[in-house]
């Protein structure tokens, strides 16, 4: 077994090839073979950064040198790049949404499995301590039973000017930030069987694509989530919130703490009433330090490196894939459902494995 460096070539050299030819460059685990992109402009910078570029996509796939390849273009050929790269017996990481459809995961994932060559996504936001938080939380139990969790990302820019614009390419919000939400979110509840659905989308600054949606998630259980992507929002709703029936937990935002509250005295008998203008409340009274109490889960370590080096020990058979092809299906199959469920303006039933 190898304990050289992999060498990475990556394909598509955009926002996110640079941020993944920085990544590479700086990890203990790869380095940076070269980059192809179809845009002259794009070559030149990666030249002038002294960075070896390829002279075609076949060129790339010729390098005997390249041990993986990441695909980092738009996400319609997404599919097509990481099939020739399996065939030309290359290991491939594609960036999210890892395809356009289930159909398409198919294909690439019986490429995978014809070939030998590992295959995977780049979920990195499974390194986000936001996230990390929560999980947490949930697994730690002190919640009691957790009946509803939120995640919501909301920025008031719209959808970015470029190709995230148009259907044609994969745009739109459910496949740019919902497959982050949806995998945070399976990841979170251990893979909770789902029993319905409802998404509604938005369409406030363009109408060919989403640019945010609501998406309720019913599990087995009476677990509901919300999961809430929105571009035109001026005013921020909390990243994540988790209700149990003991107690509460809150990330505000992305860089925040975890905020724990629970209840030590469920049976309390004097309330103190609010009084509002209109008048008095005790079901709505908040509670004091007499039944809750309240501490901070600081921020953990999180190496999103981690992602890289656990596909190159998976390549060398030394550890299991982190982000497998039957979670990627999944997510994909609910963000399927949730498009569903927001053309017909109704719920949608999971029937038996339709989402497993
Ligand atoms: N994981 C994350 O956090 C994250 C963040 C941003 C983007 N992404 C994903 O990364 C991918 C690229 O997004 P981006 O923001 O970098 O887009 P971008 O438009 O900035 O870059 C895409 C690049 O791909 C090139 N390209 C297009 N077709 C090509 C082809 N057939 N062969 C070679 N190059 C080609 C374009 O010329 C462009 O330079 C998308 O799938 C996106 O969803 C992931």
């Amino acid at each position: 077994m190898s304990t050289a460096k992999k060498r990475v070539a990556v394909v598509g050299y955009g926002g996110m090839g640079g941020w993944h030819t920085r990544y590479i460059l700086e990890s203990d685990v790869t380095e940076l073979a070269g980059i192809w992109d179809i845009k002259a402009e794009r070559r030149d910078l990666a030249r002038e950064r002294n960075i070896f570029v390829y002279d075609s996509f076949d060129a790339l796939l010729a390098d005997e040198s390249v041990d993986i390849v990441t695909v980092a273009t738009p996400n319609d050929v997404h599919m097509p790049l990481v099939i020739a790269a399996l065939e030309a017996g290359k290991n491939v990481i594609s960036e999210k949404p890892v395809a356009m459809s289930s159909d398409e995961l198919e294909q690439m994932i019986a490429a995978s499995k014809r070939t030998g060559k590992l295959f995977t996504t780049h979920q990195n936001r499974r390194w986000d301590k936001d996230f990390l938080l929560m999980k947490q939380v949930y697994a730690s139990g002190e919640l009691g039973e957790v009946f509803s969790i939120e995640s919501r990302v909301q920025g008031s820019r719209g959808i970015p000017g470029d190709w995230r614009k148009l259907k044609a390419h994969g745009g739109g919000m459910i496949l740019d930030w919902g497959v982050h939400l949806i995998d945070q979110m399976l990841q979170l509840v251990n893979d909770k069987k789902i029993e319905k659905l409802y998404c509604k989308c938005d369409y406030i600054t363009n109408d060919e694509v989403d640019d945010g949606f609501k998406l309720d998630l019913y599990f087995e259980g009476g677990l509901t989530a919300r999961i809430e992507v929105g571009t035109s929002h001026f005013i921020s709703l909390p990243r994540y919130y988790m209700a149990g029936t003991k107690g509460a937990a809150l990330v505000e935002g992305w860089k925040s703490n975890c905020k724990v509250i629970y209840c030590f005295d469920e049976n309390e008998k004097d309330v103190a009433p609010v009084v509002t203008a209109a008048g008095l409340t005790k079901t709505m009274a908040p509670r004091d330090g007499k039944t809750i109490a309240e501490y901070e889960i600081p921020q953990p370590e999180s190496d999103v490196h981690d992602f890289y080096r656990n596909v190159c020990a998976a390549i060398d058979g030394k550890a299991e894939q982190i982000v497998t092809h039957a979670q990627l299906l999944r997510v994909m199959r609910v963000m399927e459902a949730a498009f569903r469920s927001d053309s017909l303006g109704a719920p949608v039933e999971i029937i038996g494995d339709e989402i497993c």
